[in-house]
C-alpha cells in the first residue's frame, strides 16, 4: 500500500473511534482480534521501559457487576461491551525496588553495571519531576498506561472495533473490590482506568474537535 492509502486509512480509523458508550451486545470480538489489540498495549512505549501497566480483562459479569456500582462512566459499557480491560498501574516504582531491577535489567537486559551507572540520573529524575510522595510515583506510572490505551484504541479502531476510555469511577472503590478478588497482586498494583471494546450498536453524533491553529502553535 502506497504511503498516501496508508495515511487515508490511519486517519479514517481516527474518524471512526469515538468514545462508544453502548455495545451491541450480540456482537462478540474473535478472539485473535482481541490478541491483536492487548498486543499493541504490550508493545507500548513507558517511561525508562518500565512496562508499568497490567491488563484485565473482566469477562466475568459478577465481577462486571461489582464494579458497575462504583463505575458511573462505565454503567452502559459495562453492560455491553465485548471485552472490558481494567487498566492498572504499578506501585512503588523506585530505583532499588526488586521489581524495578528485574524489569530493567532480566527483561531489557540492561548489564547490572550499567543499571548501578543508573542510581544518580534517576534521582535527579526523580526530584525534577518531583516524584517523592507515593502517589505522585503511582500517577507516574499511571500516565505511561494511558499511551498504551490510546494506541489499543487506534488499533482496535483500524480493525474496525468500537472502544471507550473510562476514568468515571471511584478509584478507591474500585482498588478494594479488586484487591478482595486478588487482583492486585497483594497492593502491587492499583487502578488507573477502564477501556470498553466492542461493536457499536449505534452511529455516533459527528466529531467536534478544535481546529488544527487552535491546538498547534509553530516556532520557527
Ligand atoms: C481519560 C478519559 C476518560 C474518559 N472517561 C469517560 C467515562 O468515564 N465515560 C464515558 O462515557 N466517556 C469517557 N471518556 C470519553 C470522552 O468523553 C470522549 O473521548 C470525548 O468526549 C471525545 O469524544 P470522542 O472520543 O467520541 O471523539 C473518557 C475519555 C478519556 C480520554
Amino acid at each position: 500500500m502506497d504511503k498516501e492509502n496508508r495515511k487515508k486509512e490511519i486517519l479514517d480509523a481516527y474518524h471512526f473511534r469515538h468514545a462508544t458508550r453502548q455495545f451491541d451486545p450480540r456482537s462478540s470480538i474473535p478472539e485473535d482480534d482481541f490478541q491483536f489489540i492487548l498486543e499493541t498495549g504490550r508493545l507500548s512505549p513507558s517511561s525508562n521501559g518500565l512496562e508499568p501497566w497490567k491488563f484485565l480483562v473482566v469477562q466475568n459479569e459478577e465481577l462486571r457487576a461489582e464494579l458497575r456500582e462504583h463505575a458511573y462512566g462505565a454503567y452502559r459499557q459495562l453492560d455491553t461491551a465485548s471485552h472490558f480491560v481494567v487498566v492498572l498501574a504499578r506501585k512503588g516504582l523506585t530505583y532499588g525496588s526488586p521489581y524495578v531491577i528485574k524489569q530493567l535489567t532480566e527483561v531489557k537486559g540492561i548489564p547490572r553495571d550499567v543499571f548501578d551507572g543508573m542510581a544518580d540520573p534517576w534521582k535527579m529524575f526523580f526530584e525534577d519531576f518531583q516524584l517523592q510522595e507515593e502517589k505522585a510515583i503511582f500517577d507516574w506510572a499511571a500516565k505511561q498506561t494511558y499511551i498504551a490505551m490510546g494506541n489499543m484504541m487506534t488499533a482496535a479502531a483500524m480493525i474496525g472495533i468500537d472502544s471507550c476510555p473510562i476514568e468515571g469511577f471511584a478509584p478507591a472503590e474500585i482498588d478494594r473490590i479488586l484487591d478482595r478478588h486478588g487482583l492486585l497482586g497483594g497492593g502491587e498494583f492499583g487502578v488507573s482506568a477502564m477501556i470498553a471494546f466492542g461493536y457499536r450498536a449505534i452511529e455516533p453524533r459527528a466529531k467536534t474537535r478544535q481546529t488544527i491553529d487552535q491546538v498547534t502553535r509553530w516556532i520557527r
